[in-house]
């Protein structure tokens, strides 16, 4: 299976031409990579400037159409070739205060047009993780379908390590991977827990992502701030290829 590298922009950058810069030059770095999966997750407005790279959303709504002012639905992102969207993010979790309950009927959404969700989890500093990891992932996926959960990615993003250059360790994002398998073992089946994609994010840079994937026991990564440094960005990928 491909390695999956996700880059989160967040809100980011600021004009569609610094965009389309930073697109183009992060196709052009990584253009000769084999084995990865490199996927950009921009702003919505930037998505149809984009193009040659795999795309992802950063969210979404839970309905196909209709009076939701202010949303943006799965099926408009799938007909603008995005191929994955973001959800449950920290930031959305903390800033809009999505809940578990809501980010359980976008997942459900996001699947039923065909789209890939990358499902944010992770404990706070001073959480109990395994309370945490259990909660939002029983809550989060609650009656999806088992054969669903081929498209579905789960990001361990512990908030401690998010935007704040304290990555998580090697050994502690080992045990957390193993735990959610386990827990998505207990909630389904162990075949399913053996072959979802779980992915690392929190502070990775050119100089830890490697280790990740080597030692870490992940299947790829999501990139917040380092995304936004084609030369950093590039070197992540390149040091997972
Ligand atoms: P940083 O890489 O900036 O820590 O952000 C991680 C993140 O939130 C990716 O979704």
């Amino acid at each position: 299976m491909q390695k999956l590298i996700v880059a989160n922009w967040k809100m980011n950058p600021e004009t569609a031409e610094e965009a389309k810069k930073l697109f183009d030059s992060v196709k052009n770095g990584v253009k000769k990579v084999k084995n990865i999966e490199v996927v950009i997750c921009p702003p919505f407005i930037y998505l149809p400037l984009l193009k040659g790279l795999a795309l992802g959303a950063q969210n979404v709504f839970y309905k196909e159409s209709g009076a939701f002012t202010g949303e943006v639905s799965p099926l408009m992102l799938k007909n603008l070739n995005v191929q994955y969207v973001i959800l449950g993010h920290s930031e959305a979790r903390k800033y809009l205060n999505e809940t578990n309950e809501l980010i359980n009927k976008k997942i459900k959404e996001v699947l039923a047009v065909g789209l890939k969700p990358i499902i944010c989890i992770g404990e706070k500093e001073g959480e109990d993780k395994n309370k945490v990891l259990q909660e939002q992932l029983k809550e989060c996926l609650k009656s999806i379908e088992k054969k669903e959960f081929e498209k579905i990615i789960i990001a361990y993003e512990p908030v401690w390590a998010i935007g704040t250059g304290k990555n998580c360790s090697i050994e502690e994002t080992m045990n957390s991977v193993l735990l959610i398998k386990k827990i998505i073992a207990d909630l389904y089946k162990k075949e399913i827990a053996e072959k979802i994609r779980i992915i690392y994010g929190g502070s990775v840079n050119g100089k830890n992502s490697r280790e990740y994937i080597l030692k870490g026991g992940v299947s790829g990564l999501l990139v917040g701030g380092a995304s936004l440094d084609v030369n950093e960005f590039t070197q992540i990928v390149k040091s997972v290829d």
